[in-house]
């Protein structure tokens, strides 16, 4: 394995790269990030474009993302699907297929990134599917920019965040993922990426959840193997509060169950509320005989998911990590689409 096996891979489900190949990505990392800060230009992309298809919304990825090329001395280009012919239904009559969508977009670009998910998928596992297609279509590599399952830009922004706050050492290190309520009825990509990370790299990882909200049983079990080869644990719990004792790193956020797609949202609003105390309070950082540092992705439900205070002391690390975002997708894009460094 080479860093340039790197070259022309896709990125779509956390698992799809190794741990070895996470380590190279967050080397990078350090080199752009310290190029970015000593202010020496880095267009290992120059002259290249890498497409954008937002199904959904955002903020931290999109722009990010745009950055990221610019810096890079290439391009990218934001599409709205809803500006193309594309239909995701595939049937005659329906719109332009994903092959022929794919087959074309790949004639222009030297990478496509994809982002679909929440309202924008009819059923869990679609937008896993689409970038499945897209990838099988495309010479170039395909990124995942958020799906239903996985969101692995993130998940590795999340890691390497983590090694720069806790000194490189991550390893049996707990991190407590918990459930907490919101009136936003959130996916499962961010918080099921970052248990996939995270037990990638040996941490004892908890995931703290009311019993309706199991993670995806396929999910689960990628974790614990994760975790049975890294050295880390991989535990589920109902009690929040035992969960959080000890932990070094607390990610709160909403998700819905695994039925969201049959139920609807009102039903999902209702398993919800049962839950309204599940958040991560001021009193329940103070109580936790560990830093409890905030890890959360962003966007943030502020007075659900966490108090304010949570988000704004000494302890949250929110706002370097979505900076973050910028210097590991520069690592992901030049490594992915054949920058050499
Ligand atoms: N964390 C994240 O993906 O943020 P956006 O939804 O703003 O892109």
């Amino acid at each position: 394995m080479s860093w340039f096996d790197l070259a022309g891979r896709d990125l779509i489900s956390e698992v799809d790269w190794t741990k070895e190949e996470y380590d190279i990505a967050m080397k990078v990392t350090d080199q752009l990030k310290g190029a970015y800060y000593s202010r020496n230009p880095h267009p290992y992309l120059e002259y290249k474009t890498f497409a954008m298809m937002f199904f959904a919304g955002s903020t931290r990825t999109r722009m990010s993302f745009e950055t990221a090329m610019t810096q890079l001395g290439g391009h990218s280009q934001f599409i709205n699907p809803q500006t193309m012919r594309l239909s995701l239904e595939d049937k005659p009559g329906a719109g332009e297929t994903v092959k022929d969508t794919a087959e074309a977009m790949d004639r222009y670009c030297d990478g496509i990134g994809i982002r679909l998910l929440d309202d924008a998928v009819q059923y869990y596992g679609q937008g896993d599917q689409v970038m499945q297609k897209f990838a099988e279509h495309c010479r170039v590599p395909i990124i995942n920019m958020a799906s239903d399952i996985n969101h692995p830009c993130q998940s590795l922004t999340d890691i390497y965040t983590m090694h720069e706050k806790l000194d490189g050492s991550v390893k049996g290190k707990k991190i407590v993922i918990m459930w907490a309520w919101s009136p936003w009825i959130r996916g499962l990509c961010s918080v099921q990426g970052t248990a996939l990370i995270s037990a990638m790299y040996g941490m004892d990882v908890v995931v703290a959840n009311p019993p309706e909200y199991d993670f995806d049983p396929n999910v689960t079990k990628q974790c614990r193997d994760l975790a049975a080869a890294s050295g880390g644990s991989f535990e589920i719990s109902h009690d929040l509060d035992r969960s959080l004792d000890g932990a070094t790193v607390v990610f709160p956020r909403n998700w819905f169950t695994m039925g969201r797609y049959q139920n609807g949202k009102e039903k999902e609003a209702e398993i919800a509320k049962k839950y309204a105390g599940w958040k991560y309070s001021t009193e329940r950082q103070k109580k936790l005989g560990a830093p409890g540092h905030l890890l959360q992705c962003m966007p943030v439900d502020r007075g659900n998911e966490a108090d304010p205070e949570v988000c704004d002391n000494k302890l949250s690390w929110i706002l370097d990590q979505a900076e973050n975002r910028l210097h590991t997708q520069k690592a992901v894009l030049t490594l992915t689409m054949g920058g050499r460094l």
